[in-house]
């Protein structure tokens, strides 16, 4: 078979490539930092790179997804996504200090004739626990060279490791928010609960496609794709803990403990577990109980014999992470109702009281995250975040980072539409009007920035003096936001038929997750995304998967209680409710102006 070059000067990359691999292929097999939002189907346009053959002059812009490396290329990357907003803030809650594992001091009386019990139970004393067969092997020299003083590193049922008595205690943990798009870490001193610091990052996962689907689907058509995925996620969080523990003077083996929330893709990831049935009906996961794992086995390198503690999950696409979320508001106590939205590339809801917990997951994330709106993108840099009538009657809105806005984010979108909706630019049905049929005075005065680009019927955010229109709302992107904010509303509703309540019944409306914490959510309420009765009713959790994950580090109780959590919630599948199609219709137009 015929070989080309391909070139990455810019990352001192060289390789020579069969003629007709695909340039995605390459880019992912060198490493490169680039994602492919769409999984690489052509859908998306996120995967722009410049090309040209070594002798030409100029570069062409193209889809590395849809190139085949079909001559000697030389190619350019353009510049990593700036810096996306991660949330690591979430709301606080005081626990009682009682890591799941710890090390405990033992002064032993060495044995006598007299007292001539086995050395594992006289190290254990009252307590029942286990040991594996190595620390079994070791142990009587190990009590003996220390004289019958020694260190254990204990959960609540196994001894982990012996070192000796006055070894330097410093018992490290880390909680992970494993997210699809995103990931986020703290990093906790076991014995005070002091937060030393948190730290986050892009999931690296997000080269291989933006949504969960993509990144399944490339597990099973890819002979080492479930081991590279894996591969990533593990060699980033390494990476992270080895940054975090150093930045303070520790170690990464102070580390003890990980626990990590994610949704059921992610999970499954992260312990190596193929998840190619969660793509298909019926989205059957491998494993629904919490996981415990030893992080060596997984290539985690923190102590030697530390472990990763996993949240149980609830379905194929209610996982861990919506359990954390739920453990850090404790709606599992409450007596009033209370409904849970958490807004990811995956929309999650969970709605009950201390007596019952129902749960439904939405599609409605890649909207919200910007990926399937024309001039959509994280929250970053450039990104519009919000939009608001002045009090002088104009259009106006804020660019995090205060430069020349790139593109909107999707607390951004919310608000342009709300906005649009009250001044009568888009009507009830989501369609956005001709100039001269709008009658709000508002409405008439922006008018001029409806107009058509690139052949599409869109209203103009931003317009670039010289390149034209750069940032807009097209029909298209409307209506993608309408089936998204439908999919929430129809969740809610369907979870409230199934209790049964009423929405007024619903006490508080916790809403999780970064976008819903940058959102404003009268906007919210105002398009439909969420009930406009529970209005004055929203709490805003932040990165309540990332609060769970640390009170399970904290407190065995806590994680214990996740535990009760998953059993107690019962997941809905909406794809089969018999009336989720009639609602989801009935829940895409807007109200009126
Ligand atoms: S278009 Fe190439 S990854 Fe989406």
């Amino acid at each position: 078979m015929k070989k080309f070059m391909v070139s990455f000067p810019a990352e001192g990359v060289e390789i020579l490539v069969e003629k007709n691999t695909s340039l995605q292929q390459v880019i992912i097999e060198q490493g490169l930092d680039m994602e492919f939002p769409c999984g690489g189907v052509g859908a998306c346009k996120r995967c722009q790179v410049k090309i040209k053959s070594p002798g030409e002059k100029d570069f062409r812009v193209q889809l590395a997804c849809q190139t085949k490396v079909d001559r000697n290329l030389i190619v350019e990357i353009p510049g990593r996504e700036k810096t996306t907003k991660i949330l690591l803030e979430g709301m606080e809650r005081a626990v009682k200090l009682s890591p799941l594992i710890k090390r405990v001091r033992h002064e032993l009386i060495p044995p006598t004739l007299e007292d001539n019990q086995d050395d594992f139970s006289r190290l254990l004393g009252k307590k029942k626990m286990t040991a594996s067969l190595k620390l079994l092997q070791e142990l009587p020299m190990f009590l003996r060279k220390n004289k019958f003083k020694v260190t254990a590193l204990v959960t609540k049922d196994e001894i982990l490791a012996l070192e000796p008595f006055d070894a330097v205690d410093t018992s490290l943990g880390v909680a992970f928010d494993i997210g699809t798009t995103t990931i986020a870490g703290y990093l906790i001193n076991l014995k005070t609960g002091e937060e030393i610091t948190r730290f986050s990052a892009l999931n690296p996962q997000t080269k291989y496609g933006a949504d969960l689907i993509s990144r399944i689907v490339y597990t099973s058509e890819n002979e080492d794709g479930l081991k590279r995925l894996n591969g990533e996620v593990i060699h980033q969080i390494n990476q992270m803990i080895d940054d975090a523990t150093a930045e303070y003077g520790y170690s990464a083996k102070d580390v003890v403990i990980i626990t990590a929330a994610g949704n059921t893709a992610m999970h499954h990831l992260l312990l190596n577990i193929p998840p190619r049935n969660l793509a298909g009906s019926p989205y059957v996961p491998v494993v629904k109980q919490a996981v415990i794992a030893d992080a060596k086995e997984l290539g985690i390198q923190i102590h030697p014999s530390g472990k990763l503690y996993t949240f149980p999950n609830i379905a194929g696409y209610v996982g861990g992470d919506t359990v954390a979320a739920s453990l850090s508001c404790e709606m599992h106590k409450s007596k009033d109702l209370t409904l849970l939205i958490d807004i990811g590339t995956n929309g999650e809801i969970v709605l009950g009281t201390n007596k019952k917990l129902l749960s439904c997951s939405v599609a409605a994330g890649p909207a919200f995250e910007g990926v399937e709106i024309e001039c959509g993108m994280r929250g970053a840099q450039g990104a519009i975040d919000h939009a608001f009538i002045t009090e002088d009657g104009s259009f106006a809105y804020s660019v995090i980072g205060d430069t020349q806005p790139e593109g909107i984010a999707g607390s951004g979108i919310v608000d342009v539409l709300a906005v649009l909706l009250d001044i009568g630019v888009i009507d009830k049905n989501g369609k956005i009007l001709k100039p001269d049929s709008i009658r709000h005075p508002i409405g008439k005065k922006v008018s001029h920035q409806i107009k058509e680009v690139n052949g599409k019927m869109a209203f103009v955010i931003f317009e670039h003096p010289v390149e034209g229109a750069k940032v807009y709302l097209t029909q298209k992107d409307v209506r993608e936001f309408q089936l998204a904010k439908s999919a929430i509303a129809s969740g809610v509703q369907i979870l409230l038929a199934e209790y049964p309540a009423k929405v007024e019944d619903i006490q508080t409306l916790y809403i999780a997750g970064a976008f819903g914490t940058y959102l404003n959510h009268e906007n919210a309420c105002r398009v439909g995304m969420f009930p406009e009765a529970l209005l004055g009713r929203t709490v805003n959790l932040g990165n309540a998967a990332g609060t769970g994950a640390r009170l399970a580090l904290l407190s065995n109780k806590e994680y214990e209680e996740s535990k009760k959590i998953s059993e107690k919630i019962m997941y809905i599948e909406l794809s089969s409710h018999p009336d989720f199609n009639e609602t989801f219709l009935k829940n895409l137009g807007f109200k009126a102006e």
